[in-house]
C-alpha cells in the first residue's frame, strides 16, 4: 500500500508533540495583582499555621511580622476587582463589587484581630481566627473567583 498521506499515528504524534511543546514554551496567563497578593497571603498563612504547632514567647516577634504581612496583603487584594466581574452582565457588576468589598472588609477586620491576638500571645484565639479566615476563603472563592 502507498503511503502518500501521513498515517493517523504520525499525525497523532505530531499533534501530541505540538501540545507538549506549546504547554512548555507558552507562558501561563499572568497572575493578576489580586492573585499575587493572595498567593503571598497563602504562604504567610501556612507559615503561621505551621508555627502555631509549637508556639513560644521567643517566636512571637516572627509571628507578629507574619500576621502583619497577612493583614497588608488582605488590604492589597481588597483594592482590586475580581476577574469574574468581566464575565457578568454590566447591570450586575456594581452589586457584585459591593458584595466583594463588604466581604473583604470583614476579612481585613478579622486580619486586624489576627494581628492583635498574635501580639498578645493568645495562641488559642489566633487559631480560631485562622479557622475563620479559612472559612471566608472557601466562601469567597465560591462566590467571587472564576472557576478553572
Ligand atoms: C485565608 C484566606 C485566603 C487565601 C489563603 C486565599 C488564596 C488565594 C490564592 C492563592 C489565589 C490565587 C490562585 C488561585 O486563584 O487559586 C486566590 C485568588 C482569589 N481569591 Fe482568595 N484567598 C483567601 C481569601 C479570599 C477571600 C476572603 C476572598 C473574597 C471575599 C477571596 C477571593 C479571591 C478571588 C476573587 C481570587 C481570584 C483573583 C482574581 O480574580 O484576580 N479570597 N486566593
Amino acid at each position: 500500500m502507498k503511503h502518500s498521506h501521513p498515517s493517523a499515528l504520525f499525525r497523532t504524534a505530531v499533534l501530541l508533540a505540538a501540545l507538549i511543546i506549546g504547554a512548555t514554551v507558552l507562558p501561563a496567563p499572568a497572575a493578576t495583582p489580586m492573585e499575587k497578593a493572595f498567593e503571598r497571603l497563602e504562604k504567610s498563612y501556612k507559615k503561621l499555621s505551621e508555627g502555631l504547632k509549637s508556639p513560644s514567647e521567643s517566636s512571637k516577634p516572627a509571628f507578629v511580622e507574619i500576621a502583619r504581612q497577612i493583614r497588608k496583603d488582605a488590604g492589597v487584594a481588597a483594592g482590586y476587582e475580581p476577574k469574574m466581574i468581566a464575565t457578568l452582565p454590566s447591570n450586575e457588576r456594581a452589586e457584585f463589587l459591593a458584595e466583594f468589598r463588604k466581604d473583604m472588609d470583614q476579612f481585613t477586620a478579622d486580619c486586624d484581630k489576627l494581628v492583635a491576638a498574635v501580639e498578645s500571645g493568645d495562641w488559642a484565639g489566633t487559631s480560631k481566627i485562622l479557622d475563620s479566615l479559612r472559612q471566608q476563603k472557601k466562601a469567597g472563592h465560591k462566590t467571587f473567583r472564576v472557576q478553572d
